[in-house]
């Protein structure tokens, strides 16, 4: 028995019942807008054949059809050059049935990422990628927020979790998940910490967290004897483990019996991040009119 268990398992945050409810809206809303003769359109490229890529960018196009938005597939050979990709973002830049456009990353390492994200329009950037969706999110104006970060905050918001004063831990610095999610908990008044690969003394920081979110990318990176009794889990984290099983960042057998709410791997953030491109998508639609 771990000394740190609390009296019940931690309760789980269903990202797959949470995003059923969320993509009912997005239908509905979806629904309305096609009746004021716009459709909703996302155009997905890819470029070369990354497996897990494909595997992404496929669930994206399915989720577009099953809420009844447009999306378009474009897939390009691995030697696609930069000036050609970006001549193809500029038309869609101009495509006014294309409401919302994402190069599933990574690229081929010849082609430049930051300069294909700078190449979308900020007004079709439902990724969130963007420099200046990046700058509005610092500065608290309007715009697009990054999918991932996006969807943790709606599972906070769908346990009533109030930020304010708490302290949220983010074990990750990257500019998809880490920075943008430690800006939205800043947004909400949390007291936030960002942890990387330099932190000194994870297990100290992350001990006095009220809310912590795992994006690192690598299995076990939070077990149980580093969370608080009572503390709200986020696992960002997509891995596979020996056996070959998906699973996230954080320890969720040991975890679950510490923790106060946990979302699991697969079925949790995974599906949020989904839904909340369709979310974007809409919104930019919304916008058009
Ligand atoms: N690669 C891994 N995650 C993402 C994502 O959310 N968007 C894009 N465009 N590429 C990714």
């Amino acid at each position: 028995m771990n000394p740190l268990a609390t009296a019940h398992p931690a309760a789980i945050i269903d990202g797959v019942a949470l995003s059923a409810q969320l993509r009912e809206d997005v239908t509905r809303r979806t629904l309305a807008l096609k009746a004021r003769g716009v459709t909703p359109g996302l155009a997905v490229l890819l470029v070369g054949d990354n497996p897990a890529s494909q595997v992404y960018v496929r669930n994206k196009v399915k989720a577009c059809a099953d809420s009844g938005l447009h999306s378009v597939l474009e897939r390009h050979d691995a030697d696609m050059t930069e000036a050609a990709l970006l001549a193809r973002i500029d038309a869609l830049n101009k495509d006014s049935s294309i409401h919302g456009i994402l190069v599933q990353l990574p690229v081929p390492a010849h082609i430049d990422a930051n300069k294909v994200i700078e190449a979308i329009s900020p007004a079709k950037d439902v990724d969130g990628f963007h420099i200046s969706s990046a700058g509005a999110l610092m500065v608290g104006q309007p715009g697009f927020l990054p999918c991932t970060p996006y969807g943790c905050m709606k599972m906070l918001e769908s346990i009533g979790y109030d930020l304010r004063g708490k302290h949220a831990v983010v074990i990750g610095r990257s500019n998809i998940v880490g920075k943008p999610m430690a800006m939205l908990l800043l947004q909400k008044n949390a007291t936030v910490t960002i942890c990387h690969s330099a932190t000194k003394d994870l297990k100290a920081l992350t001990l006095q967290a009220d809310v912590i979110v795992a994006a690192v990318g690598k299995r076990n990176v939070l077990t149980a004897d580093m969370v608080k009794p009572g503390a709200v889990v986020i696992d960002v984290g997509m891995n596979r483990n020996p056996e070959g099983k998906l699973c996230g960042d954080v320890d969720y057998e040991g975890v679950r019996q510490v923790a106060s709410h946990i979302t699991p791997v697969p079925g949790g953030v995974g599906p949020m991040t989904i839904t909340m491109l369709l979310v974007n998508t809409l919104e930019s639609a919304e916008r058009s009119l």
